[in-house]
């Protein structure tokens, strides 16, 4: 029959979702969604979705023709004529809902673009457990402020305290961006229009993250790129940023009145060094994923980013902790004494409340209580309106990113992340939205030993099939799914296909799918906290003959006669060529990979060994320039009639030989490599076969040799060893690292 499919080996393709049902698409119930935001509601099993001039609710365990609909058509004209140059030919005067959060108990807040008069309402969804879904025309109100006009232009929005905060162009020329707060009781605040508090900018997300235990510390933070005018260049570029507000702000008293006084902003940096010490710089952030901890005070703030330009173009992943982008709030401002000058740290005397810290207990004084922003003295205000921004920037967990694309041919554009417990520690899984209609799953390993992280793609989902772009996506953990958001349809994608990598041991395990391990008979998902033993995975190493074999006891491995050999390059830039010499040939010629051999990242995988695969293997690695033998290793097939004669036999030095440590290898060695040749062995009955020769071969065989070889004997019987075709054994003449030892 077919060979079973091992999709992280081959990075080139893609995985097609379509028909298989590992997802399901929502096209709305008129075959086109216009989808624009979507709300995730694990507490009701709910999932809400904004279109266009539509909104529905989803069962989370339904079927999609049980979906609810609203129908919410924009009532207004837009603004002056339609045919204004400033439209272009595809904007369509609908209802674009874009704002979709939960507000109460009882009520979603929903924002449209309104056919460029954005509206906001409330939409009825009931409590846990039932499912209705209204809308009261009565009750829509300007969205102003609250929602863009336009379908596509970015912006961010969270609900916090029943209030609305939005950064957004909030016009329709797209001349008034600003960070806004609205509906509730207080008075509404924004930032002043002015080049130094936001310039042109384009909001990416935006979250509550508190400081400590004090509410009045509470702060919203609204991640999103600028254009900065470098004072040497006069040119524009492009810089990330996280600004930050006070939810307790009220604006001043005197001075920003109904503006906001603790706004502060710093640059993101996410770079990696290059040749003669000139930084890449990945400077326009796509997306921002929030990996929260229990205490919700310090999420890891995963950020997506890329850059285009005319010679590079690539995407890069950075995790900011809190403890950071906290210090460098804590730092000096930014100052220049006009726009001729240079940005320099602030050195002179910041006033107090220092700007950018929330009124609340800490900021109070003996003699002075400030319970309100407008308590604050004029001077403080005047000074917050002068320096929004901090002089130092925020750099990211170990100065660089998590993960660099350069060769990809689409743009990653979403990004969500997964902390996996696997039986080795845990895996940040991610999933990146391109602009093609699919989605990357990458695992991200930190090496135990430093900072240096290794990535491998698990698969590529070709979630949509038109080349469309990802605009949004949520994971939940709870349901193992992931919802991909795109203007044609929503799609609930399975977080992982086990099977897919295949029947056998070393195949699961050389998937690195932390989410599957080998459960005895299948590759299957992985729960850390099922009763289930004997899993084998190794998402760290990928070394399958570990894991697949470190306890056989009773264990059927898939593949009677496969093998690997191992070689893993010093460094993963080394490209590896694997030669293998047929003696008594004298020529080396390079393998042909096929399905039946495959080359992987850490070896050379035989899914079934033929006859003619015997001669001695050479890996060699390609680094700038310079080749290099990692690897000797001689494979040799025996076939299992040939096997059966040479055990009960035990001729000359022939099992001695087998079986044994060369002197070369290090103590802990010969254990593996014997393990090897049992598992190609493969009986029902290792752990005896495995005691027994352990016990035999390894130890001093100086005395009682005979008696001894009776019982391997005695033992060897009892496997059925001629059923199984052929079989192998390899053993490996290391140049650099001896084999590893399981870990047992
Ligand atoms: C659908 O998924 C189930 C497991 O959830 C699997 O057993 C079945 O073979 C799958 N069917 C197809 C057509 O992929
Ligand atoms: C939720 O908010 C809506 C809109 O303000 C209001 O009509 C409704 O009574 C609120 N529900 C609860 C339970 O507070
Ligand atoms: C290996 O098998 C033995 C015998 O069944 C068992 O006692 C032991 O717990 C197993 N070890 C692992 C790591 O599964
Ligand atoms: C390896 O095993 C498969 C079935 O498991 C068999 O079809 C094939 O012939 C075997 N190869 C050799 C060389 O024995």
């Amino acid at each position: 029959g077919a060979s079973p499919q091992v999709p992280c080996l081959c990075h080139g393709g893609s995985l097609p979702l379509l028909g298989t049902n590992r997802s399901v698409l929502f096209f709305g119930h008129r075959g086109f969604l216009g989808f624009r935001s979507l709300y995730l509601d694990e507490y009701r099993d709910r999932l809400f979705i904004g279109g266009k001039d539509v909104l529905y609710s989803l069962l989370l365990d339904g079927a999609s023709a049980d979906a609810k609909e609203v129908s919410w058509l924009g009532v207004g004209k837009a603004p002056g004529d339609l045919s204004s140059p400033l439209l272009s030919p595809q904007t369509d005067c609908a209802n674009y809902v874009r704002v979709l959060h939960p507000y109460n108990r009882t009520h979603l807040l929903a924002c449209g673009t309104g056919a460029f008069h954005p509206m906001c309402t409330f939409i009825y969804v009931g409590h846990r457990g039932e499912h209705t879904f209204s809308l009261d025309p009565a009750r829509v109100e300007t969205g102003r402020g609250r929602c863009p006009h336009e379908p596509s232009r970015a912006f961010a929005s969270t609900v916090i305290g029943g209030e609305l905060y939005s950064g957004l162009t909030a016009d329709f020329l797209g001349r008034d961006a600003g960070v806004f707060r609205s509906m509730g009781t207080r008075s509404a605040l924004r930032t002043e229009v002015d080049q130094r508090l936001l310039n042109d900018p384009k909001f990416v997300a935006a979250h509550l993250i508190p400081d400590n235990d004090d509410w009045d510390n509470d702060k919203a933070y609204f991640f999103f790129t600028e254009k900065v005018v470098e004072a040497d260049s006069k040119e524009h570029a492009i810089f990330s940023r996280v600004g930050r507000v006070c939810v307790n702000d009220a604006g001043g008293q005197r001075v920003l009145v109904n503006k906001w006084s603790t706004f502060n902003k710093a640059r993101l940096v996410c770079s990696v060094p290059g040749p003669g010490g000139i930084d890449t710089y990945f400077d326009e952030l796509e997306d921002v994923f929030l990996l929260r901890t229990k205490d919700g005070k310090s999420p890891e703030i995963y950020a997506l980013f890329s850059t285009v330009s005319h010679v590079f173009q690539g995407s890069a992943v950075c995790v900011y902790r809190m403890a950071d982008i906290r210090e460098v709030f804590n730092g000096p401002f930014a100052h220049r004494e006009s726009p001729q000058h240079r940005w320099g740290a602030y050195e002179g005397r910041v006033p107090y409340p220092r700007p950018g810290v929330c009124p609340s207990k800490t900021t109070n004084q003996p003699r002075q209580q400030y319970s309100s922003t407008k308590d604050f003295p004029d001077e403080v205000l005047h000074f917050a309106r002068a320096h929004p921004l901090m002089y130092k920037a925020v750099h990211p967990r170990h100065r660089r990113p998590l993960l660099v694309k350069t060769d990809l041919p689409h743009r990653l554009r979403q990004l969500v992340v997964d902390r996996v417990e696997a039986e080795d520690g845990h895996h940040d899984i991610l999933f990146l939205g391109t602009d093609a209609g699919s989605v990357l799953k990458v695992v991200v390993t930190q090496k135990t030993s430093s900072a240096m992280t290794e990535e491998v793609i698990l698969e590529e989902l070709q979630v949509f099939k038109m080349p469309v772009s990802i605009t949004q996506m949520e994971i939940s953990v709870k349901r193992q799914t992931l919802y991909v958001g795109s203007s044609l349809a929503m799609a609930q994608v399975r977080l992982h296909q086990c099977e897919s990598y295949g029947t056998a041991c070393a195949e699961c395990c050389l998937a690195r799918d932390p989410y599957c391990a080998w459960d005895g008979t299948a590759c299957t998902h992985y729960q850390p906290s099922g009763k289930r033993r004997h899993r084998r995975q190794d998402a760290r190493h990928s070394n399958p003959v570990h894991p697949c074999l470190e306890n056989l006891t009773g264990e059927r491995l898939g593949e009677e006669n496969s093998t690997f050999l191992e070689c893993v390059p010093r460094s993963p830039q080394a490209s590896v060529q694997w030669f293998v010499q047929r003696p008594p040939d004298e020529q080396r010629d390079e393998v042909k990979t096929d399905e039946r051999i495959l080359q992987t990242e850490h070896g050379l995988l035989f899914r079934k060994l033929h006859r003619h695969d015997a001669g001695i293997y050479y890996c060699k690695t390609l680094e700038h320039g310079f080749t290099q033998t990692v690897a000797r290793i001689s494979l040799e097939v025996i076939a299992s009639e040939q096997l059966a004669h040479t055990f009960p036999r035990g001729r000359g030095d022939g099992l001695p030989h087998l079986l044994c440590p060369k002197p070369r290898l290090a103590p802990q060695a010969p254990k593996t490599w014997f393990k090897d040749i049992m598992h190609l062995i493969s009986s029902q009955n290792l752990r005896q076969v495995e005691e027994y020769c352990a016990h035999l071969w390894c130890s001093s065989r100086s005395h009682h040799r005979k008696s001894k070889l009776a019982q391997a004997k005695l033992v060897l019987a009892g496997v059925d060893v001629a059923k199984k075709g052929r079989t192998a054994k390899a053993h490996s003449e290391r140049n650099r690292v001896p084999r590893q030892a399981p870990a047992t």
